[in-house]
């Protein structure tokens, strides 16, 4: 089985002001589809070509690093791209707010939490939020690690690779993050992860 670009859920115009065109044509048509293309090469012909993606980060961690690699960032930006959509940010779901308050404290809380792990993040990776032991944790990982090979199953992830980033908002790491939470996340998906999750 080899891998595929998933179509973005929106067109590649959609997210503007908070992430451009340009931004969405480099990283999902050129970023993601280069580690997609890298995975398909290094998994032919090996063990891993019957395995899922989860199976093929969780398997390969530790083991192969570039397989882990560009696999890993292969599930995060499949993901990355459903925790988006025109006109997100906004309220949580009720049910996901409850959680959050009583796990981290309050949503303002999480938010901050959310920015400085995103912000604190040293070089390029990513800032989640995640259920670790049942519980909603705010994480950061370096590179492309995913909560996934940390115990945890990512709800909502932030990718802080200047990639991501750097067309928009130039070095302003933190006014991206901000505007990320604020005006582009899908919270109804996240919901949707955290019920699977718990
Ligand atoms: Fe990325």
């Amino acid at each position: 089985m080899s891998f595929s670009l998933p179509d973005l859920p929106y067109p590649h115009d959609a997210l503007v002001p908070y992430m451009s065109k340009e931004t969405l044509e480099y990283h999902h048509d050129k970023h993601h589809a280069a580690y997609i293309n890298a995975l398909n090469t290094l998994i032919k012909g090996t063990q891993w070509e019957s395995k899922s993606l989860e199976e093929v980060v969780v398997g390969s961690f530790g083991k192969s690093t570039p397989l882990f690699n560009n696999a890993s960032q292969d599930l995060n930006h499949t993901y990355f791209w459903k925790w988006m959509k025109p006109g997100g940010g906004g309220a949580i779901p009720g049910s996901l707010e409850k959680r959050i308050n009583a796990d981290i404290g309050s949503t303002e809380k999480m938010r901050d939490d959310f920015v400085a792990a995103g912000v604190g993040q040293f070089g390029s990776g990513w800032c989640w939020l995640a259920v670790k032991d049942g519980k909603i944790v705010v994480m950061k990982t370096a590179n492309g690690e995913s909560p996934l090979v940390h115990g945890a199953k990512p709800i909502l992830g932030c990718d802080v690779w200047e990639h991501s980033y750097y067309i928009d908002y130039r070095n302003r790491r933190p006014d991206y993050i901000k505007a990320f939470l604020d005006h582009l996340v899908n919270w109804d998906y996240v919901e949707e992860l955290f019920q699977k999750a718990v």
